[in-house]
């Protein structure tokens, strides 16, 4: 009774899974991630921690790299999607935004946002869907006929952002959005990703080794570390954790690039 209730809270459930890729290399190593419906959780971790790995496991885009869950299962809405195609698990509702922003540059936002809109979508609902994108990244509204390789770093994250909105997902994963963008877009995008999960009451998993703005607006963190979960927080307990603050905050805001490379010397795992 007691597990049920809680399978209803969260949208996702990832229960002690191990990834290998190419039967050898194990990357994850029991991983266990809980998204409750509604919330934001972020993923946290250093350069080759199994941040994406795990997204994939969840997305079901493992096998385009020769990857597979060799142990542990992933439940959907209280369905096990373990096995499932990616396709089916994309109709469920789940949308990875894989990590690099990739959009389509030589067609503007606009003809990116229809691109990406589900087949069989129809023409009054994509409107509104790019009307409520346009209105969250007003940035976007401006250069909606523009051709999207010329865009910004930060409008192209914006824009592989919108292409995810258009799915109407239920669960939004996005791997490290913030990579290479300047703090103060940072900042904007984050803040407009807390809107859309207030407003809309979006699930979202964010990976991001940049924890500091991560931390502002996600309610729980997982920090991982060499293919497992090494500590499992809310935001404030992260913040003040004296290792997180040592390896992940300690620079403020202008030094997350340099968090690789002090975090090869993890204190809680020696
Ligand atoms: N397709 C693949 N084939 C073999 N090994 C892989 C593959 N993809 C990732 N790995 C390995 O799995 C481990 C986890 O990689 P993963 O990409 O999940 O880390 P990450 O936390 O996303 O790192 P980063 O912050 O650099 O993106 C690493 O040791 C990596 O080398
Ligand atoms: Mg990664």
């Amino acid at each position: 009774m007691q597990e049920k209730k809680v399978e209803a809270q969260n949208i996702l459930s990832m229960n002690s899974v191990e990834v290998l890729y190419d039967n050898v290399m194990l990357a994850i190593k029991g991983v266990s991630v809980q998204v409750p419906t509604g919330g934001m959780i972020a993923l946290l971790g250093s350069n080759g921690a199994g941040k994406s790995t795990t997204l994939k496991a969840i997305s079901g885009l493992l096998k385009a790299e020769r990857g597979r869950i060799s142990r542990g299962e992933i439940t959907f809405q209280g369905a096990d999607i373990t096995e499932a195609l990616a396709q089916k698990r994309v109709e469920m509702g789940i949308c990875h935004v894989i990590e690099g922003r990739r959009v389509f540059e030589h067609l503007t936002p606009d003809e990116n946002l229809t691109a990406a809109a589900p087949h069989g979508m129809s023409r009054s609902t994509l409107n509104a869907e790019k009307d409520k994108i346009y209105g969250y990244f007003p940035r976007l509204a401006e250069r909606k006929n523009s051709q999207a390789g010329y865009l910004s770093g930060g409008e192209q994250q914006m824009l592989a952002i919108g292409r995810a909105l258009v799915t109407q997902p239920k669960l939004l994963m996005l791997d490290e959005p913030s990579l290479g963008l300047a703090p103060f877009l940072v900042e904007e995008i984050f803040g407009i990703l807390q809107k859309i999960n207030k407003d809309e009451g979006l699930s979202v998993l964010l990976v991001e080794q940049n924890a500091l703005a991560a931390l502002e607006i996600v309610s729980q963190g997982y920090l991982i570390e060499n293919g497992r979960v090494v500590m499992h927080g809310t935001a404030e307990a992260l913040k003040s954790n004296s290792d997180i603050q040592e390896f992940y905050l300690g620079g403020g805001e202008t030094d997350f690039h340099n968090v690789k490379h002090y975090s090869r010397r993890k204190r809680w795992l020696s």
